[in-house]
């Protein structure tokens, strides 16, 4: 999973965040094995900023693939950066027991996505 971090940092030094200065790289691996990174995109219209996990996720959804294994997210922020609650819940989607690892310059931590959303939006019915 050290490879994963590694894809997140390179996806970090691509962000669009003139506003807040909060960089922020992800890189999610597929269960058939490839890896789709993404970093946060900002808008003039705050509103419209997308975080990083979210361009990771629609990147590889957009490529065909609907399971996965693991996201890495890497700051450089003192404490670890965990997914908002919004990337969560579009994580939740696609893999329930994803591996979650949260990384920065000083360590890492790992946890699953049920850990993070213990009580999901779910729709069973349609
Ligand atoms: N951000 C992410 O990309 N991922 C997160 O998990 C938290 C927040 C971004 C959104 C915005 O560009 C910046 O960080 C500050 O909130």
């Amino acid at each position: 999973m050290e490879e994963l971090i590694k894809k997140a940092i390179e996806a970090r030094d691509e962000s669009y965040s003139p506003y807040s200065h909060f960089k922020v790289g992800a890189a999610l691996k597929t269960r058939s094995g490839k890896v789709y990174a993404g970093t946060n995109v900002e808008n003039a219209s705050y509103g419209l900023t997308v975080c990083a996990e979210r361009v990771a996720v629609y990147k590889a959804v957009s490529a065909g693939e609907r399971e996965f294994e693991a996201l890495a997210v890497f700051t450089e922020a003192d404490e670890l950066t965990p997914p908002c609650g919004a990337c969560r819940q579009v994580l939740w989607e696609f893999s329930k027991d994803m591996l979650i690892i949260l990384a920065n310059t000083k360590g890492e931590k790992r946890l699953r996505l049920s850990e993070l959303l213990p009580m999901p939006f779910e729709r069973k019915e349609f």
